[in-house]
């Protein structure tokens, strides 16, 4: 590709816990089996916000963020699958490519391990990008690869299929896509929050009830009413403190996806008798393999599911975005867009 420039800009962490600084970098070589991106949109995550606070270590200087999209403008002899032109999504683990997870095939993400999507143009293997769904646009394509695959995983772990109940927790990136997958699915969902002005946004996305947790702090017993045998999956996403909630919702023989954790990462007192006696399985979910972004994709096709994005940044304001998330003012995803 001879229009490429020779050099680009890459937004750079350089000391944990310190906003990245715009840096000027060579343009990459790509290898044999690279494609060269030039990137369109990155997104934040909850677990961005707990990298760029320092508390992720990994190597200095690094570029953040583990979600992008854009287009592909190089491709390395050896790629057969993609042209320049297509628009792709980076893969969470690029290197869990498909099958069950390993420490091996986790051990690697952008942003924490190695140089992530807050930069003008990446090269990155062609075996871990997943093509775009051809509605959305970079910056709608760049909320998939965490939340809505950790969403994906969440469904596929309680084989959530039509006429199921499903409960999700708190109106945030990964919520939100579990609302719209399970009402792709033919689910009913039962979703919480903390404020009623979220509550019209959730029923869009495809809840049928909503629970201010809020002024329901036994939130579970709500979903008794609604759903008095219990729901076959709910979304956990709170830990510390609302993994013992879950259980209680949840029917016998069903599934508590243990996908977040919103208000804490320690101990969480759990009902053991009930998870025993109900039959209920308690599964851990870390976003997904490359074949599950690309599951995901295809369903975000099929059913032309459109991210909700409240709020849009520039990647000149990340600490900005970092704010609005920690703040809890958005509701689905946080875009951040590349200059
Ligand atoms: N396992 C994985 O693979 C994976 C992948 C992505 C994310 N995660 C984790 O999943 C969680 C959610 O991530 P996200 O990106 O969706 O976050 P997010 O967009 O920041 O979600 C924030 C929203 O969650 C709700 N919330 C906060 N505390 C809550 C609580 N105690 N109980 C219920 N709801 C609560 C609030 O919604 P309301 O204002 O409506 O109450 C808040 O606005 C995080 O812990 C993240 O680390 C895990």
């Amino acid at each position: 590709v001879t229009d490429l420039p020779a050099s680009y800009d890459a937004m750079v962490l350089e000391v944990a816990g310190e906003l990245p600084v715009r840096t000027e970098r060579p343009m990459p070589q790509i290898g044999p089996d690279d494609v060269l991106v030039r990137v369109g949109a990155s997104s934040m995550n909850y677990h961005d916000v707990v990298n760029l606070l320092g508390l992720i270590k990994g190597p200095l200087p690094r570029v953040p963020m583990s979600d992008g999209a854009g287009e592909v403008v190089a491709v390395g002899e050896g790629v057969a699958n993609i042209s320049p032109g297509d628009r792709v999504m980076g893969a969470f683990y690029p290197s869990w490519h498909s099958g069950r997870p390993t420490p091996e095939n986790k051990r690697e993400v952008p942003g924490d391990a190695c140089d992530g999507w807050l930069q003008q143009y990446v090269r990155v293997p062609a075996s871990s990008v997943v093509t775009a769904p051809s509605h959305l646009s970079d910056e709608q394509a760049a909320t998939l690869p965490c939340a809505a695959t950790t969403a994906w995983s969440s469904l596929e772990v309680g084989k959530v299929t039509g006429g199921d109940v499903v409960v999700t927790l708190g109106t945030g990136g990964v919520s939100l896509f579990a609302m719209q997958l399970a009402r792709a699915r033919g689910a009913t969902v039962i979703a919480t929050t903390s404020s009623d002005a979220k509550i019209a946004t959730a029923r869009a996305a495809g809840a049928g009830h909503v629970i201010n947790y809020r002024e329901q702090p036994e939130w579970w017993r709500e979903v008794r009413r609604i759903s008095p045998s219990g729901a076959d999956l709910v979304i956990d996403l709170g830990g510390e403190q609302t993994l013992a909630g879950s259980i209680a919702a949840t029917r016998m023989d069903g599934t508590v996806a243990v996908s977040g954790v919103l208000s804490g990462f320690g101990a969480a007192s759990i009902p053991v008798a009930q998870v025993m006696t109900r039959n209920i399985r308690l599964v851990g979910v870390t976003v997904g393999s490359v074949d599950d972004h690309r599951a995901l994709s295809a369903a975000v096709a099929e059913a032309g599911i459109v991210p909700h994005i409240s709020h849009s940044f520039s990647w000149e304001d990340l600490g900005e975005a970092m704010r609005v998330m920690q703040a809890g003012e958005h509701v689905g995803k946080i875009a951040v867009t590349i200059g």
